[in-house]
């Protein structure tokens, strides 16, 4: 398991990306397809880049990466944007929408602070996972495609449930990159149903689809 960390360390040092976050992407994506050229990728919970560097890569000069984080991201890249703001605030979604309106698809890798209190991390997790499923809803193409990070605990059941009348495609899976250790694990969802809910000011509201 430790050799497993440190060839992630140096292969990403050599490789010159940010740290074994990268992998968890590229290795998702080549399972599942997600992110393709052309498209319109929002990143959640992006700093400290590591995400921004491989779907700006992923997408090409005719695409787009916004990236949202509470810390900053340094590194710009040609085809990405960087705001820096809490997912739950309304100023945060109005400034996404001055980029753009709509994505085809929403990558997230939000994470709490863990306290060590392994259900209220959970439960932290479960309420982020929750907010991007709402932004995608916002943000979302219909056909589009959500990836969301969760830590796992007794409430994943219920939101693969709300998920799944959201999406035609549900699938859990962790990547080799990810450590074994980690309780964290990764939602795919593909084929975004219909745009459902619109987000008005700190309101949720029902929109035609
Ligand atoms: C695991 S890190 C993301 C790593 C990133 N994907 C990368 O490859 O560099 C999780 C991030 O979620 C962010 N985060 C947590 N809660 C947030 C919130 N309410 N709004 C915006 N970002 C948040 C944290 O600041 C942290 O940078």
């Amino acid at each position: 398991m430790y050799q497993q960390k440190d060839g992630y360390y140096r292969m990403a040092k050599k490789e010159g990306y940010k740290s074994r976050a990268s992998y968890k992407l590229i290795q998702l994506n080549k399972k599942f397809n997600i992110i393709k050229k052309g498209y319109k990728v929002l990143d959640l919970g992006a700093a400290p880049g590591g995400w921004i560097q491989i779907a700006s890569k992923l997408v090409g000069e005719d695409g787009l990466v916004v990236g949202v984080d509470l810390k900053s991201v340094k590194e710009k890249f040609d085809n990405s944007f960087f705001i820096q703001g809490d997912v739950f605030e309304d100023s945060t979604i109005e400034k996404i929408r001055e980029i753009s309106k709509v994505f085809d698809t929403v990558i997230s890798d939000l994470a709490p602070n863990t306290s060590g209190i392994r259900s209220l991390d959970h439960q932290r997790s479960i309420d982020l996972c929750y907010r991007a499923l709402e932004l995608s809803s916002n943000f979302l193409e219909s056909k589009g495609n959500l990836l969301i990070k969760v830590f796992q605990g007794e409430d994943i059941k219920k939101l693969v449930e709300d998920i799944k009348n959201e999406f035609y495609y549900v699938k859990i899976s962790k990547p080799e990159s990810s450590r074994p250790s980690s309780r964290e694990t990764y939602i795919i969802c593909k084929g975004y149903k219909k745009r459902k809910l619109k987000i008005e000011s700190s309101e949720l509201t029902e929109e035609s689809a």
